[in-house]
């Protein structure tokens, strides 16, 4: 049992992370073309991961019953003036999506719809995880980006990277 007002903001939230998807995938393409070919994968399987934020959206209205309405998703910025600016707009837009999951929850909370709280959980705790994450980039990047060498081992440190679905998926 969802209302049509918890339905739609889940529904907004489903473009929201497909935003952050491409988002991320902009940025991406930015390393890529600067050869920091790392911090390009890093941003890449940040880019899956938010599709995958999307799926698990998608899945829940359809268990829940709910009509899946999917929405235009906005052109991403695809310039950036520094290796800094791009990881705070990173930071920035997790931001964003935390105060936008965390309205879902309040209103559902409002609402006595108990199945999307318990639902949004899981976001709830990897917001928390994405903005450290996020956060500590900043701090990182802020670090090396004046020394190639440290820029070099950061690159190779994010290269590291893979994607893994969520074994709870
Ligand atoms: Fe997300
Ligand atoms: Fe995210």
């Amino acid at each position: 049992m969802i209302s049509d007002k918890i339905a739609q903001l889940l529904n907004e939230q489903i473009t929201k992370e497909q935003y952050a998807a491409q988002y991320y995938l902009s940025m991406s393409a930015w390393f890529f073309a600067q050869d920091l070919d790392g911090i390009a994968n890093y941003f890449r399987v940040q880019s899956k991961e938010e599709l995958m934020h999307a799926d698990k959206m998608f899945d829940f209205l359809n268990d829940v019953g709910a009509e899946i309405v999917i929405g235009e998703i906005a052109k991403p910025p695809h310039e950036f003036m520094s290796h800094i600016e791009v990881f705070e707009k990173a930071l920035e837009h997790e931001k964003t999506v935390t105060r936008s999951i965390f309205n879902i929850v309040k209103n559902a909370n409002d609402e006595g719809d108990f199945a999307t709280v318990s639902f949004l959980q899981w976001f709830i705790n990897e917001q928390v995880e994405e903005e450290a994450n996020a956060s500590q980039l900043v701090t990182k990047i802020k670090m090396v980006h004046t020394n190639p060498s440290a820029l070099y081992l950061f690159d190779q440190e994010l290269s590291q990277r893979v994607f893994t679905a969520d074994p709870a998926n």
